[in-house]
């Protein structure tokens, strides 16, 4: 074993390292681990604060970090330079609060009435757009009391139509959060729809919309504090959209929004997360015969066939060998052979390959001069980086370097 990994491995034994689910503990004896950089992460918060600033930077954590674990992540953010945190769900905030994180905490879509609690004894920041939540706030707040009012930001509709109120409503939502003393509006936000696509115009457009709701609400005398609409394209390719606060979530991760865009800014991202394993059986197969499920993978010459202990249930799609995919071993590449199953796949080394039961075997990540990227799943399997660390089960241990 690497010295990382039991170097990681001492760390979460003593506990210093947070687990989400109990679950994580059984994959502990398995040669099987994602490996996240935190130094990665604090450089790429630092990079993209760098790139925007003054715009402050709001280090997105939700779906626990996209997969690389929530609270060390936004540790690392907050370390890099961000100043806010967000989430997509009180409980995720809670989370955050339970490990003793006071930064700031986002909530970015309405959290339904019952979590209007957790939201206020938390001191989490909700989002509003609808009079339905503002009244559950509203509830909550005259229940609990609150010492200060309650911070809010309101989130308008400015094309992607997921959440946020139409501008008309955002501007009569705000007339009434402005009228509650129990509420702070302290922020308007939107949702870019096709940032990653730097050339659409559709982008221009959501910004004309959210500034002249801006405007109306100034008309009202409304000023919310904070302006901010840019997801990690958004920081990245639009300027315009960065107002006081950008909300990058792939980038932190060191992943470029979209694979089709080459934009040297790029360059200052590193990948954080790398999914790796050791061979627990390597061996000589005879020609002609067939891998995994179905068979249908067949050996046209002799080979060494080496089993890595990672599947399906793991987030490693069956998909992923029919489409190409591979792992590295030993600095070289070799193909995923067969249906991936749900706990084990098979790798095809070729003939008289010198591999062997414990070598590390990368799944994504770098090893010598060769590296696999999220991005090259996600490409292979029809989807976006983002669905592939956030597929990353919790059964597999998390090991911080
Ligand atoms: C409201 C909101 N803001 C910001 C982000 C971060 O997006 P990205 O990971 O593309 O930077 C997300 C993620 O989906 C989001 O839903």
């Amino acid at each position: 074993m690497e010295p990382e990994f039991v170097q990681g491995m001492s760390r979460v034994a003593e506990g210093e390292v947070h687990l989400t689910t109990a679950k994580r503990v059984a994959g502990w004896l398995r040669p099987a681990w994602v490996e996240v950089s935190l130094a990665a992460v604090e450089a790429n918060a630092a990079y993209v604060a760098g790139l925007v600033a003054p715009a402050r930077v709001c280090a997105i954590v939700k779906a626990d970090g996209y997969g690389h674990g929530a609270v060390l992540v936004a540790e690392a953010a907050l370390a890099g330079g961000a100043t806010y945190l967000g989430v997509a769900l009180a409980e995720e905030g809670h989370e955050l609060r339970t490990a003793g994180i006071d930064a700031p905490v986002l909530v970015l879509s309405e959290p339904p009435p019952e979590a209007m609690r957790l939201v206020i004894e938390d001191g989490l920041i909700p989002t509003l757009y609808t009079e339905e939540g503002t009244h559950a706030l509203l509830e909550a707040a005259a229940r609990l009391n609150p010492e200060a009012p309650v911070p809010v930001h309101l989130k308008v509709d400015t094309g992607m139509h997921r959440v946020g109120a139409t501008p008309g409503a955002a501007v009569e939502l705000a007339r009434a959060i402005a009228g509650e003393p129990r509420l702070r509006l302290d922020g308007l936000f939107t949702h870019l729809a096709v940032a990653d696509a730097p050339a659409d115009p559709f982008t221009a457009h959501q910004l004309d919309v959210f500034e002249a709701t801006r405007s109306a609400l100034a008309r009202q005398g409304i000023l919310p504090s904070l302006l901010h609409a840019a997801n990690s394209a958004g920081a990245l390719w639009h300027p315009r959209s960065r107002y006081d606060m950008v909300r990058p979530g792939i980038a932190l991760y060191g992943l470029g929004p979209a694979p089709s865009v080459q934009d040297p800014l790029l360059g200052g991202l590193r990948p954080a997360l790398s999914l790796k394993a050791e061979v627990t059986l390597a061996k000589e197969v005879a020609a002609g015969e067939g891998l995994s499920y179905g068979l249908r993978y067949r050996l046209t010459e002799p080979s060494t066939v080496a089993t890595v202990p990672v599947g399906y249930a793991d987030g490693v799609p069956r998909r992923l060998a029919g489409t190409g995919g591979e792992v590295l071993i030993g600095g070289r590449r070799y193909p995923i052979a067969g249906s991936v199953t749900m706990d084990q796949l098979m790798v095809d080394c070729g003939p008289g390959a010198n591999v062997k039961a414990g070598d590390e075997v990368v799944l994504i990540g770098r090893q010598g001069d060769q590296e696999i990227t999220a991005w090259d799943w996600a490409e292979r399997l029809g989807t976006i980086a983002y669905e592939v660390t956030c597929a990353l089960s919790p059964r597999l241990p998390r090991i911080y370097t």
